[in-house]
């Protein structure tokens, strides 16, 4: 499935996957900019390689882990887009389960 961007839905502001600019609208999360973007991918798996996207969109499968600014494993369908907010695929395990805490701003759906 493919989303896109209307004339009648205004850009809140431009967050950056791999280097590449996006722009989101007001209320969307990581997920869902990055799905109307086209993004077919999140994370690949750290035993099979396998590559994972988003499945649920309400926090239960993990299957949207990315790394936002810096940080790893973060759901990217709980995560509001922010403007300049810098996003990477996850690929395989994180480097330090305890050292990164999570993504938690004013306006995270947590
Ligand atoms: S899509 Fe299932 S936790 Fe994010």
């Amino acid at each position: 499935m493919r989303f896109q961007l209307t004339e009648e839905t205004a850009i809140a502001g431009i967050m950056y996957f791999e280097g590449q600019r996006l722009p989101f609208r007001a209320g969307d999360t990581v997920a869902s900019a990055l799905l109307v973007a086209g993004i077919d991918f999140f994370r690949v798996t750290p035993l099979s390689g396998a590559t994972r996207a988003p499945y649920c969109l309400m926090g239960i499968c993990y299957e949207c882990l990315v790394s936002i600014n810096g940080a790893d494993n973060q759901r990217a369908c709980q995560v509001l887009a922010e403007h300049d907010m810098f996003i990477s695929r996850q690929t395989g395990a994180r480097v330090d389960a305890m050292a990164v805490p999570p993504v938690m701003t004013s306006r995270s759906l947590r």
